[in-house]
């Protein structure tokens, strides 16, 4: 069993220590929090040892009644992988700690790319992440991209790839943030972020990002323009591209599917973790070729599409499973068809 600790048990965090505890390969052996909160109280009910990341945050758990397992030092000397998932930038300050006791470690997204050996996507670049001390788990946006360009570039090859972003305000546990009545460009310069966090993982791909925030809490939705370099490439064959591609998901306005509510409440119906959807949609209608170039939309639910990429990256670092089998262990245990 592959020992697994999880630093930071929010958005991500949870999301991840619920996929750790399903493994039959890995065993969850405890969570950070700051706080005895709401998420704290269900987290012990499901079992989980709750550790505080200093004297008085332990002291809080231990006030609120809870036995906690000490700190983060106590639960990296339990574990064989610590999974990060504390804010932006907060990883970075942890990288010591970790560095220092020989422990391999999962950064997420927010964390810049020289903190890892590899940013990771598990059908991208399983391998690289083999037997390394420091992945990073990319950001959602990056795992959506880098698995839908991916699939076409093997497919047709890429030329080039410009994508509009329209991205959720706020995460659904965090209503005190805007925007409620405006889009937000973000950032106003073009090109954003995105594209260049892409070429992480798919270096090779020129590829233009720009971004704006919209007032919904649940999805991402990318507009995706791709030049492929093999001519007269058809709809039907992109469609077959992405059906047989991993955790990619095709969606459908004939089955009145027209928007990212629809995807959300299609999701729930999966009977998943939380409503949970680990795959980006894409709307079949949406796929067009004009002039060699590819159009789609794509919606994202930007909480839970790194889970199994997480899970996927604790066995590529411990050199426990091929690619094939990590993932086809993570969707099975995750409920994720293809
Ligand atoms: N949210 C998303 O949509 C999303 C998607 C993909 C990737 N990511 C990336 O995933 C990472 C985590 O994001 P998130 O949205 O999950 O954050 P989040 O919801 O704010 O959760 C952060 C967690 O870290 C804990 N924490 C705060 N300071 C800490 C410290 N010093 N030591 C240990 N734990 C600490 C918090 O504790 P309390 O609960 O006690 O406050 C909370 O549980 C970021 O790099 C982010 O960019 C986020």
């Amino acid at each position: 069993m592959i020992r697994v600790g999880v630093n930071g048990f929010g958005t991500i965090g949870r999301r991840v220590a619920d996929a750790v505890a399903k493994q039959p390969d890995m065993k969850l052996v405890g969570i950070v929090k700051t706080k005895p909160d709401y998420k704290a109280k269900i987290a012990a009910q499901k079992g989980y040892t709750l550790f505080g990341v200093d004297d008085k945050s332990i002291q809080s758990f231990k006030d609120a009644g809870y036995k906690p397992g000490g700190n983060v030092e106590n639960l990296l000397s339990q574990v064989d992988v610590i999974v990060d998932a504390t804010p932006e930038d907060v990883g970075a300050a942890y990288k010591e700690m970790y560095r220092k006791t020989g422990k391999k470690a999962i950064f997420q997204g927010g964390e810049e790319h020289d903190i890892a050996e590899v940013s990771f996507v598990a059908q991208c670049n399983y391998d690289l992440a083999k037997g390394k001390q420091f992945i990073r788990a990319v950001s959602c946006n990056t795992t959506a991209l880098s698995r839908t360009l991916h699939t076409l570039d093997q497919a047709f090859g890429v030329k080039r790839a410009r994508i509009v972003i329209a991205r959720r305000a706020s995460d659904p546990d965090e209503p005190t943030k805007g925007p409620i009545d405006s889009v937000n460009l973000d950032p106003v310069t073009i090109p954003s972020h995105h594209g260049p966090d892409v070429q992480t993982v798919l270096p090779h791909i020129p590829i233009v990002t720009m971004a704006y925030k919209i007032p919904t809490t649940h999805m991402h939705l990318h507009s995706v323009i791709v030049s492929l370099k093999e001519n007269g490439v058809t709809e039907d064959r992109i469609i077959n591209a992405f059906k047989e591609a991993p955790r990619i998901l095709l969606v459908s306005q004939k089955d009145g599917i027209r928007a990212t509510a629809h995807v959300m409440d299609y999701a729930r119906e999966l009977g998943r973790n939380r409503g949970d959807l680990y795959e980006p949609a894409i709307w079949k209608e949406s796929i067009k070729v004009v002039d060699g170039e590819a159009y789609f939309f794509m919606a994202v639910h930007q909480e839970s599409i790194v889970v199994p990429e997480n899970v996927d990256a604790i066995r590529a670092v411990t050199g426990s499973a091929s690619k094939s089998e990590s993932m086809a262990m993570t969707n099975k245990t995750l409920g994720i068809l293809n």
